[in-house]
């Protein structure tokens, strides 16, 4: 059996939750390999509603082993609230593993993602206040500390007095701010590697294991390609790639292991926090799509941007992940609309592109190049079989195939486990 990489196509939030917990029925194993609690996936099924930061969706399914890969960063205290929170709604995380190589959201990493936010002002990012920017920043600039330090007190120690000098030098010297306890990070620490020591693993070993055994593994993205730090909108990006290519250095496996890579998308478009977004729609239109979706941030509760689908982006996002197959969430939201709009090419500086500028500044100065299409104005939710879509709805689903030159493997008509349409099965 093959892995399985569920990639996020746009700017995030597209259902990837859903796609995950469908998909792990059948999974053995289901890895995070980006990002850390910024994340948001919103299962829905059979046990209820649940909202994961950091747990793979795949946490409902009995069957599946959940890893949290080398390619996230931990906030431990989120996670063992998180954890808390499953058991207590009787949901097994004995399956759980986290990898020793994951770095950890520290103390210092929080709070300074806010003092830069506030640092740069009018230029915000509007990250998530999560301290993923900080915390990437150091794993790369190795001051980050793993979770695997955890496991070796003397060496944790040593690590957290070495990093903690630097980083009070900042937070008083750039910032003004009171230094931060060494002591009390120690004891809060100690504390959260006491309670998460049973699972922290060396997990490439497990993955390759499972892969050897023929089963199914899945790769579970968080945020999407456009908030990628290489190809997203830079600076308004997120701090680790949540692209296919993501996946392998994420949950330490090599490419020739995937053998499909599904994009998810919107039916439509949606972002939250700064940047640019060609087809954003600052009028009732984008309101209405709001408030049916509820498309209200997981994590942060904020308003999400809303426009219509971007077929420009979504090209570009097929091409830097190699999509073999896509699903479309949320088409039930678009049932009340008359006419829908795609946007199949730009017009900036006086000409017609049909490619995703990498400068945000030229992005920004993007017109979209609008074709419409009629709505189907008829309930979508309790279809189950693609046929029966009313033809509108089928029109529209084929226009954005064609525009991403990729098959629809699943359309999904509400948040629910069945309310999903598959159009042509994935393995
Ligand atoms: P950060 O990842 O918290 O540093 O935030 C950087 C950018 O990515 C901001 O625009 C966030 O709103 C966005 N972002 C981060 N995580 C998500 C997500 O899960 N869904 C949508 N946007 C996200």
């Amino acid at each position: 059996m093959p892995a399985i990489a569920i990639i996020g196509a746009q700017w995030g939030d597209e259902g990837k939750g859903k796609v995950v917990d469908l998909l792990a029925e059948k999974a053995n194993m289901v890895v995070r390999f980006s990002g850390g609690d910024n994340a948001g996936h919103t299962v829905v099924n059979s046990q209820g509603e649940f909202r994961l930061h950091l747990i793979p969706s795949g946490i409902c399914s009995p069957h599946a082993t959940c890893i949290i890969g080398n390619g996230v960063v931990i906030n431990p205290a989120v996670l063992i609230d998180e954890v808390d929170q499953l058991n207590r709604r009787g949901v097994d995380t004995s399956r759980l593993f986290i990898s020793d190589r994951a770095h950890l959201i520290m103390p210092y990493h929080t709070l300074l993602d806010g003092l830069e936010e506030r640092w740069r002002g009018k230029k915000a990012l509007g990250t998530t206040l999560k301290g993923i920017g900080p915390a990437f920043a150091d794993k790369v600039a190795r001051l980050g500390i793993r979770t695997g330090d955890l496991l070796d007190r003397e060496l944790f120690w040593e690590r957290l007095q070495l990093v903690l000098a630097y980083k009070n030098a900042i937070l008083t010297g750039v910032y003004g701010e009171s230094p931060l306890s060494a002591d009390e990070i120690y004891n809060q620490y100690h504390h959260y590697g006491e309670r998460l020591a049973p699972c922290i693993r060396e997990t490439t070993v497990m993955v390759e294991e499972a892969l050897n055994r023929e089963e199914l593994v899945l790769l579970e993205g968080a945020q999407g390609a456009l908030l990628d730090p290489d190809f997203g909108t830079y600076p308004y990006t997120t701090s680790s790639s949540p692209l296919a290519g993501g996946s392998c250095l994420g949950a330490g496996l090599g490419p020739g292991r995937i053998s499909r890579v599904v994009g998810v998308f919107k039916a439509y478009c949606t972002r939250v926090g700064s940047g640019p977004m060609p087809t954003e729609l600052e009028d009732e239109t984008g309101d209405l799509l709001r408030e049916r979706a509820h498309e209200y941030g997981t994590t942060t509760g904020r308003p999400r941007r809303c426009g219509w689908f971007d077929g420009v982006a979504a090209r570009f996002s097929a091409r830097i992940n190699g999509f073999t197959g896509v699903a479309i969430t949320r088409l039930d939201i678009l049932d009340v609309l008359p006419h829908l709009k795609i946007c199949i090419g730009y017009r900036g500086d006086g000409e017609t592109i049909n490619y995703f500028p990498p400068s945000v500044t030229a992005l920004a100065r993007c017109e979209p190049v609008y074709e419409e299409l009629p709505g189907w104005q008829t309930p979508t939710s309790d279809i189950r079989r693609y046929e029966q879509l009313p033809f509108e709805a089928r029109q529209y689903l084929a226009r954005l195939e064609e525009l991403i030159s990729c098959p629809v493997n699943l359309v999904s008509v509400g948040a629910g486990r069945e309310q999903t349409i598959l159009k042509k099965p994935i393995l």
